[in-house]
């Protein structure tokens, strides 16, 4: 039996300002298109709930269409749905849900709902699409940093996590104090580069506790930072130090996570896992350690369908019962 759904599956992830469509069969992913909500809440400052459900609904079907065209599938040849309904934001969620329920409903095919933290877990199929648990995961993104040792398809146990704000939301908080905009990831990396991330001294919290992480402090003491360089303050500098602090806490408790949990492989997920001194640092230490390191290609670690569609394939595959009515759910432990 094959490990994945062998048909055409449609995977919609649509959990918080991502509108993403990919279309797959077996493992392999036929398209995957993404429309980032991003520049419309700019204007708030944050995600605003009832705006991102509003324009889900607006960029639903021109994302389907793109989907389906890009990978040259008719929405009539679609054997299978997954769609992301737990956890996020509810009126976000609704919408995918609605949508791959009347899809599933009119051409009888089956539904699988599918948690947006197994997703980016599975997400890592992508780059290996035999991999076998067990492995440890390092799953990093705006919501979550939680290093997970997996076990099986929904057999996941929780090694640690943070204790405070994600390491997301760690690059997303430091780059709106640098000034430097959102997403904020993406803009530390870009003002690092070049940066010297020795000439600012930032804090890396909790070196006792294994494998929990705490990123309030460093929030702090980069706000004192700012406050104490005013207009002296070099940003790339800065931004190198904000993110070698993050790197340095994250790489190190993962390593410990992959080595007492007996894991000889350690896999890097979740938006933030699309950082390359995050990448390269892991890589690095994995080498030295003889732990085989595996991260999926830059797209897919932030939000997208592909990895909904990865995971709702395994649970499809495994014989999981068509999961009409499909319930969404704003919060939910990692599991089946
Ligand atoms: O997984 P994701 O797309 O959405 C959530 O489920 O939260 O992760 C988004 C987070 C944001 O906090 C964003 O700033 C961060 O991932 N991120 C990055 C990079 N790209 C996205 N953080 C560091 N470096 C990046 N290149
Ligand atoms: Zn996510």
């Amino acid at each position: 039996m094959s490990r994945y759904f062998p048909g055409r599956l449609l995977a919609i992830e649509t959990s918080c300002d991502e509108t993403s469509i990919a279309v797959l069969r077996g493992h392999e992913i036929l398209s995957n298109i993404v429309s980032s909500q991003i520049d419309l809440h700019a204007q708030w400052g944050g995600v605003v709930p009832e705006a991102a459900a509003r324009a889900h609904v607006e960029a639903l079907l021109p994302v389907l269409q793109t989907a389906l065209d890009s990978a040259g599938v008719g929405l009539h040849e679609i054997e299978a749905i997954a769609v992301t309904n737990r956890p996020g934001l509810v009126g976000a969620l609704s919408v995918g849900v609605s949508a791959a329920t009347a899809l599933s409903l009119s051409l009888g095919c089956p539904l699988i709902g599918v948690h947006h933290l197994e997703g980016h877990i599975w997400s890592v199929l992508a780059a290996d699409p035999e991999l076998q648990a067990p492995f440890c995961c390092l799953l990093a993104s705006g919501g979550h940093t939680e290093f997970v040792h997996v076990r099986g398809l929904g057999d996941y146990g929780l090694l640690g996590s943070t204790i405070d704000d994600a390491a997301g939301e760690a690059f997303d908080k430091g780059a709106r104090l640098l000034g430097l905009g959102s997403p904020g990831g993406p803009m530390v990396e870009r003002a690092a580069v070049g940066g010297d991330p020795k000439r600012y001294p930032l804090p890396r919290a909790l070196p006792e506790r294994p494998y929990e992480v705490s990123f309030s402090g460093l929030k702090t003491a980069l706000l004192r930072l700012t406050e104490r360089e005013g207009s002296d303050l070099n940003v790339s500098d800065a931004a190198a130090s904000l993110q070698a602090a993050i790197v340095d806490v994250l790489a190190e408790k993962a390593l410990a996570a992959a080595l007492d949990s007996g894991s000889s492989t350690l896999a890097l997920v979740g938006g933030v896992a699309a950082n390359t001194v995050l990448r390269e640092a892991l890589a690095a230490r994995c080498e030295k350690e003889g732990i085989r390191f595996i991260v999926p290609p830059r797209e897919l670690c932030t939000d997208n369908a592909a990895m909904t569609g990865l995971a709702g394939s395994l649970y499809l595959a495994a014989g999981t019962p068509n999961d009409l009515p499909l319930e969404v759910s704003s919060n939910a432990e990692l599991g089946p």
